[in-house]
């Protein structure tokens, strides 16, 4: 049997019979919410430390029926493990324990105060220099990870969980749906499976970030693997223009924060061996999520009917017809989306 972590009693007695805490020791116990593919419990123990435990849903807390074996959790694990080798300082919670019969880890709470990324860029706060945090972070992920391949790959060839939890959900799905997408959807899929270049995060996205006293520190790490560093920046610059698209007002400056992020993770990673066909392979994911977003497993949100349409329209015209580099796709975005 598989301890509930979301039942404080159950909880309670996993970590005194596991002896992860004292047996007579008091918590106090907190349900966090924001993700769908893990239960996520912050506890606070009586010398006053946090812990964040996270078990991995074998069923997916989405409308449709998504499954996915919840032993990724080792997955995670492993890049809470290996992460802060090529990422910078304090970026990454240290992992305090794994326990794989359970499905469960358990990590350093992020202290208070912090707020989520997303929901910060959603109020209209967009600070250039988080965004150069983000395109830097990336960077080093992408850059150091490739210079420790030879002790990293090993451990995340596994490709698995971002078959079934990203290519499956985003690119096949979507193709289906959208029948005049297919042909460049399949490609993709195809390119994101050739490329094994680094350590891609899979999930590289604000609402996987909170803020902490001004520095971003990452979270949710379930899918990373060795892959293609376009699928992140694809990913992670759609997350970008869709706010941008969203939010009206402050679409210049999301389109210009876009066009930094990339300069930034760009001057980290451009001259690196490894760099070739990355930027025409991140336009083409980028413009490959910014349809999945309105038309995949897992539509935005935020976006509101509207705005899904045209999102939709201007991805489909830029898969017939975009241009080669990162900069120039976000500037005909903009210009396509105006209303
Ligand atoms: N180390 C942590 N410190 C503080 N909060 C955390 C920590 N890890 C996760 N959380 C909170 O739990 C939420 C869900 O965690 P996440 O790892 O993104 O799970 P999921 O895979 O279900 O999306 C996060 O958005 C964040 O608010
Ligand atoms: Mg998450």
């Amino acid at each position: 049997m598989v301890v509930d972590i979301e039942n404080a009693a159950d909880l309670l007695r996993y970590l005194r019979e596991s002896k992860r805490i004292g047996k007579s020791e008091a918590l106090t116990f907190r349900t966090l919410r924001g993700g769908v593919s893990n239960k996520t419990v912050l506890l606070q123990r009586p010398d006053g430390s946090r812990w964040v435990l996270k078990q991995a849903l074998p069923k997916l807390r989405v409308q449709a029926d998504w499954f996915s074996d919840p032993i990724r959790i080792r997955v995670e694990a492993n890049a809470l493990r290996y992460l802060p080798l090529v990422a910078p300082p304090n970026t990454i919670p240290k992992l305090l324990f794994e326990d794989l019969e359970q499905h469960l880890l358990a990590m350093e709470a992020v202290p208070e105060p912090h707020e989520n990324w997303k929901e910060r860029l959603l109020s209209g706060r967009l600070d250039r220099d988080l965004i150069t945090q983000f395109g830097r972070l990336l960077a080093n992920v992408h850059g150091h990870s490739y210079d420790l391949r030879q002790e990293l790959f090993p451990t995340f060839e596994n490709r698995e969980f971002f078959e079934t939890l990203r290519l499956e959900p985003y690119y096949q799905f979507t193709g289906e749906r959208v029948p005049e997408a297919a042909s460049f959807l399949h490609d993709l899929i195809q390119a994101n499976r050739i490329h094994c270049v680094t350590l891609v995060h899979g999930d590289y996205s604000p609402k996987n970030i909170l803020v902490y006293q001004g520095r971003l520190v990452l979270l949710d790490h379930e899918v990373v693997h060795v892959g293609d560093p376009a699928f992140d920046l694809g990913f992670s610059l759609t997350h970008l223009l869709s706010k941008g698209h969203h939010l009206k007002e402050l679409r210049s400056a999301f389109l210009t924060a876009a066009i930094g992020y990339w300069e930034t993770y760009k001057s980290g990673t451009g001259s690196a061996a490894w760099f070739g066909g990355v930027e025409s392979r991140a336009v083409k994911n980028t413009i490959a999520c910014l349809l999945a977003r309105t038309s995949g497993r897992s539509p935005l949100e935020y976006l509101s009917d509207e705005e899904r349409r045209k999102q939709k329209e201007v991805a489909l015209h830029l898969m017939t017809q975009h241009p080669d580099t990162v900069p120039a796709l976000i500037e005909e975005f903009g210009r396509r989306i105006e209303p």
